[in-house]
């Protein structure tokens, strides 16, 4: 695998960045495109650094033919001469990691002492996944009040019951407690009667079947998952430091999207960590002075996978037609995403949590074609109209968008390069976007390959 990117592969150079650090967020609710702009970015950089969620991210990079769909290793590792780093804040689940790291060898990738995982990170467990299940299950029972209700429609990943372990502390194992399995036995003898507890109860709550875990059995799936890791489990924080004081870049690398995160997403349908950029800090240990960049990814449209309010959903043809041109469906679960307008108002929202410096604006290739579009940019709430973005869930399911209808631009834009090269009407639909939000658009992205990019 090419270190550096072939010509013929390269967009015609990268977005010009402050010196120091940066992040890459999404800014809607995910699969924006992190992982083709982490993989174009990488080039600039010399460490790329996941902070934060699981395998509930789906991270997909095109190169040449080949397609590569990450959950857990950064999308930085196709540059074989770069560190890619999960952080302390980042859950892991090791046989995802596993499977994960065999493929890539498979496909020829060295893999080596360039993968590191932080000791402090959290190891999703088997029971965390049967957990997720079941308590999604039982939030979704009918009860004397509420015959039917939405559930989060999580990933089944196992990723809030293992952030909950971690908050809860006495039910937690780390990655640093994997080194040492005869001190882990122990552990788990504490645990795991405290797991099979809950999950019976919740169990007989809801009727579905659970088969109780058993310490030796964990133990007999983790050892040689465990001889895997073993070699890329380190103290990683202090790396990054040692990295940041000889010169060298940082990437951060979010997953999962602002609006999904745990503080300033549309709670409580979001997942169970700092997925805005405030994740960077606690998630790796590096403070928020190192970070003076922050790269927006934002679709040309919106999408969501799972449950929850979403003001600009389309249940018309419009919404089936972005799907079908937009391949939207999930990279993680082959979910159908749900697709709407872009929505300028919690745009702007993400845009400032985040802290976005530059928005990489992505998939406009699947607006080619549509008369007109719109955007949304206030909301019309009990007969109000409003730019906020409300905190209650309940609040923004019964918002109406107010949309701001555009000329739509019937060429194809994929084959686009430069950004002179794109027709006016789509030039006029990234100024809409810049003035409404105020983040200047750096990056353009026409189609999934590497080649396919404008910068600005
Ligand atoms: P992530 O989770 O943010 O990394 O995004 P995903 O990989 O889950 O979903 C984005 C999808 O869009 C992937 O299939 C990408 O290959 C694809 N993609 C990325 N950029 C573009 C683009 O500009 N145009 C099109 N058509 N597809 C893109
Ligand atoms: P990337 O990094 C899209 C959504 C799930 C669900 C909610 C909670 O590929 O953009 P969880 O399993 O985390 O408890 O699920 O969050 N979700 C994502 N949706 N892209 C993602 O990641 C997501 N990660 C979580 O669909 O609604
Ligand atoms: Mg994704």
């Amino acid at each position: 695998m090419p270190d550096t990117l072939p010509d013929a592969q390269a967009p015609a150079g990268l977005p010009t960045l402050k010196p120091g650090h940066a992040a890459i967020v999404g800014l809607q609710w995910g699969d924006e495109g992190k992982g083709k702009v982490v993989d174009l970015m990488t080039a600039q950089f010399d460490v790329v650094a996941r902070y934060n969620g699981g395998a509930n991210a789906g991270h997909s990079v095109e190169v040449g033919n080949k397609r590569y769909a990450l959950h857990l290793i950064p999308s930085g590792i196709l540059h074989e001469s770069k560190l890619n780093v999960l952080g302390n804040g980042v859950v892991v689940d090791p046989e995802q990691v596993v499977k994960e790291i065999t493929g890539l060898r498979d496909q020829g990738l060295k893999l080596a002492e360039n993968f590191l995982i932080s000791d402090r990170a959290h190891v999703v467990m088997p029971y965390h996944k049967a957990q997720d299940q079941l308590q999604e299950a039982a939030y979704v029972m009918p009860n004397a009040m509420d015959q039917t209700v939405e559930g989060i429609g999580t990933t089944g990943r196992g990723i809030g019951p293992c952030y909950a372990d971690k908050a809860l502390r006495s039910t937690a194992v780390r990655m640093t407690d994997l080194l040492d399995l005869d001190a882990l036995a122990h552990q788990l003898h504490r645990i795991v009667p405290i797991k099979n507890t809950t999950l019976k109860a919740l169990a007989d709550y809801t009727g579905e079947a659970f088969e109780p875990f058993k310490v030796d059995a964990l133990l007999d799936w983790l050892r040689p998952l465990v001889e895997v890791l073993r070699p890329h489990i380190a103290d990683t924080a202090p790396l990054l430091h040692k990295r940041i004081a000889s010169g060298q870049r940082i990437l951060f690398e979010g997953a999962n999207a602002t609006l999904l995160d745990i503080d300033h997403g549309t709670y409580p349908y979001v997942t169970s960590s700092n997925c805005s950029s405030l994740g960077v800090h606690p998630g790796t240990g590096v403070a928020g002075h190192h970070v003076p960049n922050v790269l927006g990814i934002v679709k040309a449209y919106q999408t969501r996978v799972g449950g929850g309010p979403m003001p600009t959903e389309l249940h018309d043809e419009t919404g089936e037609r972005i799907r079908e041109a937009g391949r939207e469906y999930g990279t993680t679960t082959g979910r159908p995403r749900r697709c709407g307008w872009l929505d300028l108002v919690a745009l702007r929202y993400t845009a400032q949590i985040s802290g976005a410096t530059g928005i990489a604006l992505m998939l406009l290739d699947v607006l080619a074609g549509f008369e007109e579009l719109k955007v949304c940019t206030a909301y019309r709430i009990d007969g109000r109209t409003t730019d906020r973005f409300p905190a209650d869930a309940k609040q923004l399911e019964a918002a109406e968008p107010v949309y701001e209808t555009v000329p739509g631009f019937t060429e194809p834009v994929d084959d686009c390069r430069r950004f002179d090269d794109l027709p006016d009407n789509a030039k006029a639909y990234l100024a809409v976007i810049e003035k409404t939000i105020g983040v200047p658009v750096v990056l353009v992205s026409v189609g999934p390959r590497r080649d396919q990019t404008i910068v600005r």
